[in-house]
This record gives structure tokens, sequence and C-alpha cells, in this order.
């Protein structure tokens, strides 16, 4: 089996087969047709950050499938002690069939990826969140049947999850333009990739301190949490430096009027998202996250054969 730790690791094609496999097992789930072909899979999930989407959509996904999915608190494995993640690695890859990881640094995962026998599944680093970009591309594809000429905004932290959706819509060859206050711009490595990506899928590549202009024409507008997991201490100043970046009422008006807003949530209303984008019309959130199990799903369909 092969792992899935960032998008920049399959082609073009292999994202649309994943995304046309995704609509084929939500499909089939909508129809209550029975399809479990990971019968007696195991997949162990460390977390070793919070996690509502992720956990259950995973866990979920998996029994659908007729498999098994565990959860495993980071803290509570020997991991937490000390114990390598080589050898964690090594060891779980005697038990199960496939390991879904939430970590910190990025690195991290590609160790467990190196050492393990079996498929690793990123399930979030401080780097990347290709799941959810998955899922993101998979809910633009339901509404606008196409990425060429679709233009998806970005506005707020350069994030994991914005270092995902550069690599996701270069690879697709969906327009992006990510608006992020000075110094808190997305990964360059992330950029750089996606701007060499989109030189071959046609994808154009932005990243500006202007919100309005990432905005102008958006089909899609897309924002995430000021504050990521293990960035608590930074909270109060990144409430000041982000306050231009909120996507409200006034902003979303500079894109096409049928946008839709994607947000991977958690949200807070008020602060990246006022409560009128998040809870109206155009917005899409609930969608998305529906589809992180069906883009996981075929993730998982995917590595396991
Ligand atoms: N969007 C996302 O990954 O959600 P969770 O942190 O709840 O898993």
């Amino acid at each position: 089996g092969r792992d899935f730790l960032t998008l920049l690791d399959f082609s073009t094609d292999e994202i649309m087969d994943l995304l046309a496999l995704a609509s084929d097992l939500k499909a089939k789930q909508k129809a209550g047709v029975p399809y479990k072909p990971l019968a007696g899979k195991t997949m162990a999930m460390i977390f070793e950050k919070q996690s509502t989407r992720t956990r259950v959509s995973f866990e979920v996904g998996m029994i659908q499938l007729g498999g098994q999915a565990m959860y495993l608190n980071g803290n509570d494995l020997q991991l937490g002690r000390g114990e390598t993640i080589a050898d964690t690695a090594r060891v779980l890859s005697q038990y199960v069939d496939v390991i879904m990881i939430r970590t910190f640094a990025h690195q991290k995962v590609e160790e467990l990826a190196e050492y393990a026998s079996v498929p690793v599944i990123n399930g979030l680093t401080d780097d990347d969140h290709p799941c959810q970009a998955l899922a993101d591309l998979l809910t633009i594809y339901e509404v606008k049947k196409t990425f060429q000429g679709v233009k998806l905004a970005y506005v707020g932290d350069g994030n994991n999850v914005a270092n995902a959706l550069l690599a996701a819509a270069a690879k697709v060859g969906m327009d992006i333009a990510i608006a992020c206050p000075p110094g808190y711009e997305p990964k360059a490595e992330y950029v750089e990739a996606a701007r060499r990506i989109g030189e071959k899928t046609g994808a154009t590549v932005v990243v500006t301190h202007d919100p309005l202009e990432a905005v102008a024409g958006a089909d899609a507008v897309y924002t995430d949490v000021w504050t990521s997991m293990g960035q608590e201490s930074e909270s109060a100043e990144r409430l000041k430096v982000f306050q231009p970046y909120q996507v409200n009422e006034q902003l979303v008006k500079a894109a096409k009027p049928d946008y839709l807003f994607l947000h991977c949530l958690p949200a807070h209303r008020g602060e990246e998202v006022t409560a009128g984008v998040m809870d109206g019309p155009n917005s899409f959130v609930f969608e998305q996250a529906g589809n992180r199990l069906h883009a996981q799903k075929a993730i998982l369909v995917s590595v396991l054969s």
C-alpha cells in the first residue's frame, strides 16, 4: 500500500481518481448500498492533538467499509513516554493494516511512514492537512462540476490548511489566491511547489496581503481558525493581527454572487468569520465536513488495495 502524507505526492490523475471514487462511495452510502471491501482490516488512529471531524469520520468510514478503527491517544501510548516513532511504527505494523496519525511536526509522520510496513495516512500536521483538502476539492467539484476557471480564495492564516489547499488547487488546475498578514504566509515550499505544478495544470497561484484582491471574482471563499493547535500562547496577538482578514458580509461582496463559503471547522463566529457568512445561504461548511467521510473512505480503499 501507499502512504497518504501530502497531495504533492499524487498526480492530477490520481487525485481525480480519488475524487471519482469518493463520489461513488458517497452515492453508495446515500443509497444504502452496503460496500465492505475492508472486512477484516484494522486501522490504528494516533491522536496527539484534539479532533472531532477527523476522528469520527475516519472511524465511521472504516466501519462502513467493513473494517475497524481504534483510537489511540498519543499520551496513553509509550510514544508519550519516549518510545521512538520508528519503533512505534514497527510495532503497530505487526498488528494493524493502516495507521492514521495527527501530530505536530510533519517529519514525525514521514518518519512513521518510513518505518511502518503498512500505509500511513496524515490526519494533520503543522504543515499539511491532505484529507481536509481532498474533501474540499470534492465539495467544490460537486457544485462547480469542474476546476478549470474556478477561483478559490483563502483568507487568514497561511497554516497547514492553506498549504494543503495550495497543493490541492495546483494539482487539479484550480486558481488559488491566498490573503494573509505579512509574516503569516503559507510555507515557501508549498507556494513554490504550487507555482511549479500550476505552470503545467494552468492553475494560477497568488499570495497577497490584500483580502479584497484574493476574494475578487472568487467562486469559493475559504477561511480557517486564526490560532491553530499548539499556538495558544500567541492567541491575543493573532486576534489583533488577523482582524482585517475576517471573512464578513462586506468582503464576500467582492466574490461571485454564487460563491461557496468554506471552512474546515471548528469555526469561531465573530473572529475569522461572521455568523452571517458562516450560517448564510452561500455556506457549504457542513456539506464540506460531511465530505470528509467520503473522501477518507476513498483514501482508505485506495491505500489498502
Ligand atoms: N477540520 C478538522 O480537521 O477537524 P477536526 O480537528 O475536528 O478533526
